[in-house]
């Protein structure tokens, strides 16, 4: 059974789905750490992240293990700190508009959480990945607190992040394939103003009701 958590950059995906996935004694899939590993693949290659042509065969042919707790391994290789350092993020929204890599990595994590419990964190999980959950989340924060929550994450100054960020979220918006959008059956949460333990406590309230637990 899958709870998907969708939502833009720096909403609190990340640690909300992580602490919400501990709690239920669920196992956490951070899809986005598939597609940076992608950008990390494409950049190590020196092919041109917008050349989908040059970019599909690399995506289709990765070898990536996720263990849950922000491990992540790429050919064996551990690279869970490297992938999110801003020039990848920056690549991995370049590559993540291709079809051809979106395809490439839907088809990864339905394998991955065919069986067990899971929290799945992403952009498209609730619209594309797994359209079946019974709970979808749309976790959304102001674009100034979004950002300095990255900032303050990645110690980068607001206004830098702040600028890829407004990149990021017009790729991510406009893009034809996996949009980001919620689900017309998404719980949309604005978590500008609660604590990652609230947001946590209120998901896994409507877990309950639904009969989830
Ligand atoms: O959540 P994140 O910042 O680690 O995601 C990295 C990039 O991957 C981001 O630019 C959007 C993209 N992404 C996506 O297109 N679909 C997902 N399900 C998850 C991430």
């Amino acid at each position: 059974m899958v709870i998907a958590i969708d939502g833009p950059a720096g909403a609190g995906k990340s640690t909300v789905a992580r602490a919400l996935a501990e709690r239920l004694g669920f196992t956490y899939l951070d899809s986005g750490a598939m597609y940076r590993c992608v950008a990390l693949a494409v950049m190590r290659a020196g092919v041109d992240p917008d050349l989908e042509a040059a970019v599909a065969p690399i995506a289709a042919d990765l070898e990536i293990e996720l263990d849950g707790d922000g491990a992540v391994r790429l050919g064996g290789e551990e690279v869970g700190e490297r992938v999110r350092e801003s020039d990848v993020s920056e690549v991995a929204s370049r590559v993540s508009v291709h079809p051809a890599v979106r395809s490439a990595m839907v088809g990864l994590q339905r394998r991955i959480i065919e069986s067990g419990d899971w929290v799945a964190e992403g952009r498209d999980i609730g619209t594309v990945v797994c359209p079946g959950a019974p709970l979808k989340i749309f976790l959304g924060a102001g674009e100034g607190e979004r950002a300095r929550r990255r900032a303050a994450e990645a110690d980068e100054p607001v206004e830098t992040v702040l600028a890829a960020q407004r990149d990021r979220d017009v790729r991510d918006r406009s893009r034809e394939h996996g949009a980001l959008r919620p689900a017309p059956d998404a719980v949309e949460l604005d978590t500008t103003e609660l604590e990652v333990d609230q947001v946590v406590e209120r998901i896994a309230e409507l877990a309950r009701r639904r009969g989830l637990l």
